[in-house]
């Protein structure tokens, strides 16, 4: 059986995006995402993350919203991270699965198999260095609001999609759906929770589709 036990992953100082040297197996998870419209995140979102990863190396990251196991895969390789993956969808929990497996870190990269809403039991005792939010955007402030409790002093909460495909520019709204301009209304709304938060110091990233960057204040920056 050719399970592929390593994938190598190359990425030079500069981010330089065209510059990845892929596996089989990632060329494979990219080409099912292009194909089957699943979102993963974007390559400038995703070389922010992972150097992000690779200043902070975390011990313990959970991520909200594995689909097929692209990201939680791509993040376990940067610095060997535990990864706690939470998927409520039956296809892509399958695929991820499988993908999971065949990139050899089944050890590693932990399936949570449940809604991320009721799914906190699950991880309560566990401790995370970083959270990964890439889930559903109407959800972002619930998952924030469950998940941060776990975690680590100084720990750092990403989430994707803060741009929305461009459709957070006000001139956007007007030719939108009811159920869009609810999501874009949703996505206002945790851009402020989060930079008006005391606890966390945010910054937004307007690369891919926009990734935020919650850093959790320790006791001295509360103080200030
Ligand atoms: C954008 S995709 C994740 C992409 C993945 N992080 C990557 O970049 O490779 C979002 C996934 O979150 C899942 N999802 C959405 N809401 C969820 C929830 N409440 N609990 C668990 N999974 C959820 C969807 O089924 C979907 O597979």
């Amino acid at each position: 059986m050719a399970a592929i036990k390593k994938i190598v992953i190359v990425m030079d100082a500069t981010n330089n995006t065209t510059d990845f040297h892929w596996s089989a197996l990632e060329v494979q998870m990219r080409a099912y995402a292009h194909e089957a419209h699943v979102p993963i995140i974007v390559d400038e979102g995703l070389a922010l993350l992972e150097q992000i990863i690779r200043i902070q190396r975390p011990s313990k990251i959970l991520e909200i919203g594995t689909a097929i196991g692209f990201s939680a895969i791509r993040m376990h390789q940067v610095c060997n991270s535990q990864i706690y993956t939470i998927e409520r969808n039956q296809d892509m929990i399958c695929l991820a699965k499988k993908n999971i497996q065949a990139s050899g870190f089944a050890a590693q990269i932990h399936l949570i198999e449940q809604d991320a809403l009721e799914a906190f039991d699950s991880v309560k005792n566990k401790k995370f260095d970083l959270i990964f939010i890439d889930a559903a955007k109407a959800q972002y402030t619930k998952f924030f609001e469950i998940y941060t409790p776990l975690l680590t002093n100084r720990g750092i909460v990403i989430t994707d999609n803060m741009s929305f495909h461009g459709l957070l520019d006000p001139k956007e709204y007007e030719n939108q759906s009811r159920s869009v301009k609810g999501l874009i209304r949703k996505l206002l709304s945790y851009r402020k929770f989060l930079l008006d938060h005391d606890n966390y110091d945010t910054t937004i990233f307007e690369i891919g589709d926009g990734i935020a960057v919650s850093v959790k204040k320790d006791e001295y920056a509360n103080h200030k």
